[in-house]
């Protein structure tokens, strides 16, 4: 799923270790290319954490690149300050979601 993922990917933005070269943070996100954009995977290292890699790599992929003017989505359970910090909000009345695995209910 995770390559499928990175290879629907409509911008990734990843942070690396200057001596080994090694992945340490990571972002992707799908968008339409026009209007609307979806951030997902915001990951930073466990022994990179806290010093600042999340919030540049968040400010790469919604603020600094092509995409600072879309409308932007994203689902998280934790580390709502750091989104918030970049506009992110709770939804409000217009947005509906389908959960995984629902079925259809028609009439
Ligand atoms: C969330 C995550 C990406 C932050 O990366 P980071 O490099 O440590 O972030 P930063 O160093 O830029 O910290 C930015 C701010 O967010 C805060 N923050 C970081 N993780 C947080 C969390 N889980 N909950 C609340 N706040 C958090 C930090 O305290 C910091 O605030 P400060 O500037 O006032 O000190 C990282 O902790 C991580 O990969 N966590 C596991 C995956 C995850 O939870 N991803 C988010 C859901 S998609």
């Amino acid at each position: 799923m995770f390559e499928r993922q990175l290879d629907c990917a409509w911008r990734i933005v990843a942070a690396y270790e200057r001596l080994l070269g090694a992945m340490v943070g990571f972002a992707r996100a799908f968008s339409d290319g026009a209007a609307i954009a979806y951030l997902a995977d915001v990951y930073v290292a466990p022994h990179c954490r806290g010093l600042g890699l999340g919030t540049s790599i968040v400010q790469g992929m919604v603020d600094d690149g092509p995409g600072a003017k879309f409308r932007w989505m994203l689902h998280t359970a934790d580390a709502h300050e750091l989104y918030a910090r970049f506009g992110f909000s709770a939804p409000d009345s217009t947005l509906m979601q389908r959960d995984f695995g629902m079925p259809a209910v028609r009439d």
